[in-house]
């Protein structure tokens, strides 16, 4: 049996959608798909890193609205050499009920080309019951895997259900307001479902997501932030695995 889940509330702070549960915005206010664009797809040189395989996982931590998600649905359908599937697997604690969804795109998308996919997913989006919800788009090549839940439940089940990530995009709010999603449990199962060649990227350059992704055996590099932000994190596998004695 699964927990009940909370749903989210949509609240806007000067603009931005914001949670109150976490003090936290959803997305930089300097725009939201320019941020997943910025951070998540450039963060894992996307899509060239796609070009030549025959699928692609990108693992999420934090659903939210979807925005990441639309974004690399739409990079993926823009580019003549996408692979033909696109798996897209990510986590939420406390998914927004469909009307607030609506009422969030409609705030914060500004492009036409991402507003049909974001009537899609509302279209499909999954009542709200703890879970994995798995949803189709453009006759089965994107495939959305949604685990409603927490992530120190979820992301050991879909590690041993063999989910297997050629990126993976850690947006879980920021690291001092929500700690739990930045655990060195949560990397340990990160780590269990990249593929060798795996990257990922996150919007913070906090020591301790550094020090996680060091003790789970990825390496990062530092890239200029998005909106006003200083620093990101992005990499991979690490090339030698740090060996833990103790
Ligand atoms: C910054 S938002 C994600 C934005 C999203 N990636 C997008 O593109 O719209 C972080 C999300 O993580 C979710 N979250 C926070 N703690 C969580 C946890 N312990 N387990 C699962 N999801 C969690 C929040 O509810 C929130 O939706």
């Amino acid at each position: 049996m699964e927990a009940p889940l909370i749903p989210a509330s949509l609240v806007f702070r000067d603009g931005t959608p914001y949670s109150p549960r976490h003090d936290d915005i959803y997305h930089s206010a300097a725009g939201a798909l320019a941020q997943a664009r910025h951070v998540f797809l450039d963060g894992n040189d996307l899509p060239a890193r796609w070009r030549g395989k025959h699928g692609f996982t990108v693992l999420e931590t934090g659903f939210g609205m979807g925005i990441n998600f639309l974004a690399t649905w739409a990079a993926w359908l823009d580019d003549a050499h996408r692979p033909p599937t696109l798996e897209y697997v990510s986590i939420e604690k406390h998914p927004f009920r469909a009307d607030d969804l609506r009422a969030a795109h409609a705030a914060i998308i500004d492009d036409a080309a991402i507003a049909p996919l974001a009537d899609a997913l509302i279209r499909a989006w999954p009542l709200l019951e703890g879970g994995v919800h798995r949803r189709t788009f453009v006759a089965g090549a994107v495939r959305l895997t949604l685990g409603y839940g927490d992530a120190a439940d979820f992301l050991p089940r879909l590690a041993d259900h063999g989910v297997a990530a050629d990126a993976i995009y850690l947006d879980g709010f920021a690291p001092a307001k929500n700690p739990d999603m930045w655990t060195p449990a949560v990397f340990a199962s990160l780590a269990r479902m990249a593929k060798d060649d795996a990257t990922f990227a996150t919007f913070t350059s906090a020591g301790i997501v550094k020090r996680a992704l060091i003790e789970s055996g990825f390496e990062y590099r530092k890239l200029a932030g998005f909106g006003g932000k200083r620093a990101m994190l992005a990499g991979m596998r690490a090339s030698s695995p740090r060996v833990i004695t103790s």
